[in-house]
Parts: C-alpha cells; structure tokens; sequence
C-alpha cells in the first residue's frame, strides 16, 4: 500500500465506496474515468447504483468511452443517468436511449474536454478516478486508461481515487499527460512521432482536491472483440495488397505511416491481417489498442504503439499483463485529446482503419445508426481520425444479418462521415480507392467493388435511373431511402435483390 500511495495523508482520505458515493448528489455532473471497457472507476459506480435503488437522484455522466463490468447497464437500471456522453456500448443503456430516457451525447472523443473546458458544458462538480499508485505530490498514475481522466480531475471541485490494487504496478511510466493550453495563445502540441513523450507519467492536480480515497481490487472487462473469420480475412488482404501497391508507387515506405485502427471485431481483425503482410517498422497511432496491437508487437512488425486505452480479451491480457516489462518501452498511454488530436493526426499523416454500419455508392458513412434512427454506440474518434487522416480507409462485410441487410445502399440513413471524409472502402468483395474521383465515378466503383453481388444489380438501377435524371452527385431522391423503408416494412432488403436479379434477366 505504501508504495502506491505515495502522498502524505493518504490516511485521512480513506472511506468505503458507499461513502465516497454520498459525495455525489443529484443533478451532478460526475465525470468518471475508463475507456471502451478500460480502467473504469468500478466501485464508487456501483455503489451510487444501489444508493439510487433506495433513493432515487440522478447526474450528468462523462467518461471518456464505455464501461466495462455492467457498469452503464448497474446505473441504467438504477435510473442514474439522466445525460450520458460521450460513447457507450451497452444494451441495456443502448435500449434506454433509443427510448428517450437518457439524453445520450454523441461527440467526437477528442472534443468533450475541450468543450469541458472552455465552459460549453455543464462545469465537472466530482471526478472518480481509477489508479495503480499517487505519487508523492498527490498525482494520479492512471491504469489501463487515460481517456479524459486528467482533465476530468484537473477541471472537477472534488476529486474520489480508486486506486486499485490488482492493478499491474508496472502501468507506472506509461501514461504521458499533457493538457493543452488554453486558446487563443495556445502553442503547438509538440508530438512529431507517435513516441514522442510530452506530458508527465501522473496526472498532476491539486492534492486539496482530493476529497476521498476507495481502496479496490477487480480487473476490467476483457474485450468482446471475435476472433477473425473469412470476410474480415478477405477484407485485411485487399487493404494489404492495397498497400504493397502505394509503397511500389512511392506513395508510401515499407513502414506505412502510423496506423489508427477503430474498435471492434472489424478493425481489430483486419490489424491482425497486417502481421502476414510484408511490412516492417510498423507504428500506431491510435484510440484503442486491441489484441491486433500485441499480435503485431509480437510478430515483431511494430516498433512502437500510442493510444489512450489498453483493451485486451482474456487470453491476450494474460499474456500482456504478466509480462509488462516486455511491452513498456514500445508503448504510451495518452489522454483521449491528444491520442485523436485532429493537429497531430494530420501532422503525422495517418492511415486511419474505422468501421462502417452502411456505406452508400457516393462514398458517405453510417458508423452509428441503425436504420437511421437507432443508436448502435456512437461515432467514438472515427471522425477525428477519417477528417484528418492521409489515407482514410473504411471497412464493413458487404451484407449484414446473415446477408438480409446490405451494407452498401444508395444513401445511407445517417451521415457520420461525408464523402469528403473517406478515401477508401473496403469489403470483402474488394477495395474502391476512391481518390481523386467524381461522384459518379465513385458510385460505379463502390457499386462492382464493395456491394454484394446479389445486391449490385439493384444498386445499379438506381444509379443509371439517377444518372438519366442528371445532377453531380445523382439521386432519385423518392427511392434514396426506400432501401431503410424496405426494412422497416419487411424486417430485410431481400425485396431488392429479388427486383434487380429480375431486372438483369429481362
Ligand atoms: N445495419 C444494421 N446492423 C448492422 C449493420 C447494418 N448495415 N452492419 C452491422 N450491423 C450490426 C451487426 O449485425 C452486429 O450486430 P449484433 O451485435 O447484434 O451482432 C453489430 O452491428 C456489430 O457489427 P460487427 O460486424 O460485429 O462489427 P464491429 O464489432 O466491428 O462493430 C461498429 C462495428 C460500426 C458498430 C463499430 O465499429 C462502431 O461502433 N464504430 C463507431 C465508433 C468507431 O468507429 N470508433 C473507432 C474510433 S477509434
């Protein structure tokens, strides 16, 4: 305990969980660490769950991404949150929102604190904290996220630490926290190359603030993440045969540039794929670091990864988390701001891999809502990285729902993602570079490229129906949607592959 509770006076800020949750009052705004499943408060959570059981209140809830250990589906059930932002990934509080009773804010992961900070959210009354150790002066090493936690506890009036004890001690002089300066006389953020260190390894704040200290133990949620399967093999070797490409056109070294991949069974499955390709030196940049990260570390393919959250499924955290030492030197944590930072994402030039839901023909991106309307998890950093990127390459299987849905559709429901966002689509039918191309090239490309071949036909209809109609970007603007209609009425679009198929043959 000594050794990771450095600060004097550690003492006096002990208390249980279910104390330290009196400090939390109704209306609050609480601002709480973890990060897709990582480094999550997990005590003082629960116990505001089973207070609100007895004694219904409700707060404003900030992480920096979702919880792990049910702790948004606890709280959900509990009726403890009345706004919730910036990302989730949980069913129950999935369903809560699409209902209407939490008022869900979907925000670029790079952006809460600096709207946080500039006073266009509701001020941060408490932060909760999970960390491996408090140095001397009272700064708080993180564990397996960084996320918004420092600002979170920089900016709160009173700070609650977990400081949990089953946390690996060896985390500390991972994390490198730099908050920015605030505007107009803010200088460059000086990252030049994803290892480059800036910050500190604690999160550095007033030790006043420190109103409450909960000694935990307990592990963070392993990833949900499936193992690679046929597709998303197809779909890692079309962007590997992609990139042997631009290195032989000179468009890119050997090393690539810093790769960013999103969540998700997808991305991490098509990161895996890069460790039979054939390149050397690999770096990341990126939000999440998944099993692919490690599997690439191990094949001994990358040097070098920086991220702000660590999430790893059972088999992959047991070999991670034992082992630290192996890892540390080739890895940084950093808080969510600077791991998405649109300056430096730009600056570094990165090849940015996210999911799409839907894709439509002209090249615009659904990562969020299902049919239009329902929220899946929410646009996380994709739109940090795709505005920003040098490449930015969007995978998704080319069906959905066992080959019901497609995934390719002639406007998509929602847009997180426009045209102008996205160089490259890739399913497991094939790749559409998309570059430099005019709307109606695009459409002709990611129609033979990406669609399902049962669906192409169909696709093409509405494309030569639109084209006769004229435009830059053409559309039958009274079928745009009718694919998401379909759906609606029917539970599938298997309508439309039978009327193109038909209209083939005629
Ligand atoms: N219509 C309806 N549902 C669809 C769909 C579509 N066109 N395409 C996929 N889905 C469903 C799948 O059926 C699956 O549903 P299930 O959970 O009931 O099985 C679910 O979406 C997830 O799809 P999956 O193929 O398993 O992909 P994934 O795990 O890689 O997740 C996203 C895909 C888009 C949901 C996920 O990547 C995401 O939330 N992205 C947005 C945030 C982001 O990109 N963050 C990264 C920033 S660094």
């Amino acid at each position: 305990m000594e050794a990771r509770c450095r600060w004097p006076g550690w003492q006096d800020k002990l208390c249980s969980a279910e104390e330290a949750s009196a400090l939390i009052e109704d209306g609050m705004t609480v601002g709480m660490s973890g990060f897709t499943r990582a480094g999550e408060a997990k005590e003082v959570p629960r116990a505001l769950a089973e207070r609100a059981a007895l004694d219904p209140f409700s707060i404003t809830l900030m992480t920096g991404a979702s919880l792990g250990n049910d702790l948004d589906k606890l709280l959900t059930d509990a009726n403890v949150l009345s706004r919730r932002m910036p990302f989730q990934v949980d069913a129950t509080l999935r369903r809560a929102i699409n209902d209407g009773r939490v008022m869900f804010i979907d925000q670029h992961l790079s952006e809460t604190v600096e709207l946080l900070r500039n006073r266009q959210l509701a001020e941060l009354d408490v932060a909760v904290v999970e960390a491996c150790a408090i140095t001397e002066e009272g700064g708080i090493v993180p564990t397996t996220s960084v996320g918004n936690s420092a600002s979170y506890a920089i900016l709160a009036d009173k700070v609650i630490i977990e400081l949990n004890l089953d946390s690996p001690a060896e985390m500390e002089g991972l994390h490198d926290i730099y908050i920015p300066q605030m505007r107009p006389t803010r200088p460059p953020i000086p990252v030049v190359a994803p290892d480059s260190r800036i910050g500190t390894p604690y999160i550095p704040i007033d030790p006043e603030k420190i109103a409450a200290i909960v000694v935990t133990r307990g592990k963070d949620s392993p990833s949900t993440v499936l193992p690679p399967d046929a597709d998303t093999r197809h779909i890692a070797d079309h962007l590997i045969r992609f990139f042997s490409d631009e290195v032989s056109a000179g468009r890119l070294a050997p090393s690539l540039l810093p790769l960013q991949a999103g969540i998700g069974t997808m991305a991490n499955a098509v990161m895996s794929g890069l460790a039979e390709g054939p390149f050397e030196h690999l770096t990341m940049y990126s939000e999440v670091l998944q099993d692919s990260t490690f599997d690439l570390l191990d094949a001994g393919k990358l040097d070098f990864a920086s991220g702000c959250s660590i999430t790893l499924s059972e088999a992959c955290g047991e070999r991670v988390w034992s082992n630290l030492d192996a890892y540390r030197d080739r890895l940084i944590l950093r808080p969510q701001e600077l791991s998405n930072h649109p300056g430096i994402v730009r600056r570094l030039g990165i090849i940015a891999v996210n999911t799409a839901l839907e894709v439509d023909i002209y090249g615009n991106v659904n990562s969020t809502h299902v049919g239009g309307t329902r929220m899946m998890n929410g646009i996380g950093g994709s739109g940090d990285f795709a505005r920003n990127a040098q490449l930015s390459v969007f995978v998704t299987k080319s069906v959905a729902k066992g080959g019901d849905l497609s995934s390719v559709v002639p406007f998509v429901s929602h847009v997180d993602h426009t045209e102008h966002d996205v160089d490259v689509l890739v399913t497991e039918h094939g790749l559409a570079d998309l570059r430099g191309l005019a709307p109606r090239e695009r459409a002709e490309r990611v129609i033979e490229q990406c669609a399902d071949p049962l669906y192409r036909p169909a696709l093409r209809r509405y494309f030569e129906e639109a084209c006769r109609r004229g435009g830059h970007t053409p559309h039958c603007l009274e079928q745009a949607l009718s694919w998401h209609i379909a759906v609606e009425r029917d539970g599938h679009m298997r309508s439309l592959q039978e009327e193109g198929v038909e209209a083939v043959g005629a």
